[in-house]
C-alpha cells in the first residue's frame, strides 16, 4: 500500500483551550484523539484543580463521552436504584424505580486529567499514550486576558495568575472558551452579559456514610432522595469517597440544599460572607463558610427538614455555598468560527437540571465531530445552541416552581421525571423545531 503523502492528510490544527476544568479537558481529549495539537491554559495557580468534594449525576452525554474516550479501567460511579420523596416527618411518601449513576466531581476530574495529559493520581493510573493522538499540554497559572485576530490565527494573551507582571501569548488556529459561567472569552465578544441571581442559594456538603446513623444511611444508600417544602428543596445521594473509592462503608452522602435568600438582603450577605469577613459574589468554597452563619443554618435545618436531611446538614464538616445564577450567551462562535464557547461559558444552568457536566461533554463531542467533518456547521450550531437554550430555560422554570411557588408533590415529581430522563433526545425531541 502506498504511504499517504503529506498533502493528502487533513491539516492538524493548533487548539488553545481556555479553562482546564471538565469542559476544557473534555474538548482537549476529543480533539487530541483526532490528532490535533491542544494546549490548555488554566488560571488556577497549582497544577491540579481543588476538589469541592461534591457529587455530580452522570447524565447521558457524560456517560457517552466516557464510553467514547475513557481509557482508565476503574468504576466511575455509584448506582442509585430508586428515586424517593420524604415528608416532613421523614416518611417515604413516593418512590420511582430507576437506575441513575452518581459520581463525584473530583473523580471525574482526575479521570479526565489521566485521559488528557496522562496525569496519574490515587484515583486512576494514566492510560498508555496513543501514538495517533495529537499533543496534550496543560499549563496552569495562566489567566487568559484577551484575544487578537492575526492573518495566521488568533493570538491568545495570558498573564501569570500569581504574578501579573509575567505575560505571554500563544498562536492558535482555533480557541475554545471553556472558562466557566463568568467566562472571560465570552465577555470579550458579549461584554454586557451579566450572571443574574435567581433568589436562592445551594448549601452543599458531604457526610461519610460511616458517620450517618443507620436510619439516615438507609434513607440515602442507593436512593436518590428528595424533600420539598415552601421555599426549600433538599436532595441527597451516595457518591464515591476519598480517592474515588466506591467501596461500601467508604462512600460519601452528598446533599444539595436549596434555600431562598432575597436579593440584597442581610441574610444573603451573611451566608455569602466568608470566614475572613469577605462578601463573596457567588461561591464560598469548602472550609471558608463562616461558622456563625452555618450554625444558624443548622438550627433552621432542624426546624424545617425531615430528620435524615437535618442530620446531614448538621454533620457536614466542610460545607460550601453557591448562589444560583442564570447566564446564557446569545452566540457560541465568534471570529468566523475561530473562537468557540462550550460548557458553562456558553450557558450556566441551574443545578436542578443536573446537566452541566453533560453539556460540557456534549459540546466537546459534537464540536470534535464537526471539526472532523462528520457534523455540518448548521447541525453543530443547532444542536449546541438547542441544548444550551432549552435546558437553561427549563432550569429557570424548575427553579422558579420549586423555590417561589407552593406545588403539590405530583408536580415536583413530574419536573424531576423530566430532568432524570437518561438521554437528551428523549427529554427534548422537539429541539430541532424549537430554534
Ligand atoms: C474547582 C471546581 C470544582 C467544581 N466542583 C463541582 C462539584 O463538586 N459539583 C458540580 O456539580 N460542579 C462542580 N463544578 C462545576 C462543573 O465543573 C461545571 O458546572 C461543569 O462541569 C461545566 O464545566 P466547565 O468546564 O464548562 O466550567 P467550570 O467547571 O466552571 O470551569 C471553568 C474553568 O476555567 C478556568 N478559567 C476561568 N477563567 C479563566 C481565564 N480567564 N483564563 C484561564 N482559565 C480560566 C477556571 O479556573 C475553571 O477551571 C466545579 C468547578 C470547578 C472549577
Ligand atoms: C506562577 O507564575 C509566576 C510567574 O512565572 C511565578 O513567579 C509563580 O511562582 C507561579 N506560581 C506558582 C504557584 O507556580
Ligand atoms: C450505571 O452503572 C451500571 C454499572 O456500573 C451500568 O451497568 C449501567 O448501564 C449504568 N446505567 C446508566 C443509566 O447509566
Ligand atoms: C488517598 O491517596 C493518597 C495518595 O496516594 C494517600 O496518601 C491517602 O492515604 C489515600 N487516602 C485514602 C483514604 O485512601
Ligand atoms: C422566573 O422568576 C423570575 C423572577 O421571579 C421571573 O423574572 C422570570 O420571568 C421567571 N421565569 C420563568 C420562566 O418562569
Amino acid at each position: 500500500m502506498a504511504e499517504p503523502k503529506d498533502g493528502d492528510l487533513p491539516r492538524k490544527l493548533n487548539f488553545v483551550i481556555v479553562g482546564g476544568s471538565l469542559g476544557g479537558l473534555a474538548a482537549g481529549i476529543a480533539l487530541k484523539a483526532l490528532g490535533h495539537h491542544t494546549t490548555i491554559l488554566e488560571r488556577n495557580p497549582t497544577a491540579l484543580l481543588h476538589d469541592q468534594g461534591a457529587g455530580i449525576v452522570a447524565g447521558g452525554d457524560a456517560l457517552e463521552f466516557l464510553e467514547r474516550y475513557n481509557r482508565c479501567k476503574r468504576p466511575i460511579s455509584v448506582s442509585s436504584h430508586r428515586r424517593q420523596y420524604l415528608d416532613r416527618s421523614g416518611k417515604v411518601v413516593h418512590t420511582v424505580d430507576m437506575i441513575q449513576n452518581m459520581s463525584s466531581w473530583d473523580l471525574t476530574y482526575h479521570i479526565f486529567r489521566a485521559n488528557y495529559d496522562g496525569t496519574p493520581s490515587p484515583y486512576c493510573d494514566a492510560p498508555h499514550l496513543d501514538a495517533s493522538h495529537g499533543s496534550a499540554t496543560h499549563l496552569h497559572n495562566r489567566t487568559v486576558t484577551s484575544l487578537e485576530e492575526t492573518p495566521t490565527g488568533v493570538l491568545v494573551h495570558w498573564k501569570s495568575t500569581t504574578d501579573p507582571s509575567v505575560t505571554g501569548s500563544l498562536l492558535a488556529d482555533r480557541v475554545i472558551g471553556a472558562d466557566g459561567p463568568s467566562s472571560t472569552i465570552r465577555s470579550l465578544f458579549v461584554p454586557n452579559l451579566e450572571r443574574t441571581y435567581a433568589g436562592y442559594c445551594t448549601l452543599r456538603g458531604t457526610v461519610p456514610e460511616s458517620e450517618a446513623t443507620p436510619e439516615t444511611l438507609s434513607a440515602f444508600a442507593h436512593r436518590f432522595t428528595f424533600y420539598h417544602g415552601p421555599g426549600i428543596q433538599i436532595l441527597a445521594y451516595l457518591i464515591p469517597g476519598i480517592n474515588g473509592t466506591v467501596e461500601p462503608g467508604q462512600r460519601l452522602i452528598n446533599f444539595v440544599y436549596y434555600t431562598n435568600f432575597p436579593a440584597n438582603s442581610p441574610e444573603l450577605d451573611e451566608i455569602l460572607t466568608d470566614v475572613h469577613g469577605t462578601r463573596r459574589r457567588i461561591t464560598i468554597p469548602p472550609g471558608m463558610v463562616s461558622p456563625q452563619a452555618w450554625e444558624k443554618q443548622k438550627v433552621i435545618a432542624k426546624e424545617n427538614l425531615p430528620p435524615q436531611f437535618a442530620e446531614l446538614v448538621c454533620k457536614a464538616t466542610k460545607p460550601f455555598v453557591q448562589a444560583v445564577t442564570d447566564v446564557i450567551s446569545p452566540e457560541h462562535e465568534f471570529m468566523n468560527g475561530k473562537v468557540v464557547l462550550i460548557g458553562d461559558a456558553l450557558a450556566g444552568f441551574r443545578p436542578h437540571t443536573v446537566a452541566s457536566t453533560s453539556q460540557a461533554a456534549f459540546d466537546a463531542m459534537i464540536y470534535a465531530d464537526h471539526v472532523q467533518g462528520k457534523v455540518s456547521r448548521e447541525e453543530w450550531k443547532r444542536e449546541t445552541m438547542g441544548f444550551a437554550g432549552f435546558i437553561q430555560q427549563r432550569g429557570v422554570e424548575m427553579g422558579n416552581r420549586s423555590q417561589h411557588m407552593v406545588l403539590g408533590l405530583e408536580e415536583y415529581i413530574a419536573d424531576r421525571d423530566q430532568a432524570s430522563k437518561p438521554r437528551r433526545d428523549e427529554v427534548y425531541p422537539e429541539w430541532a423545531i424549537k430554534i
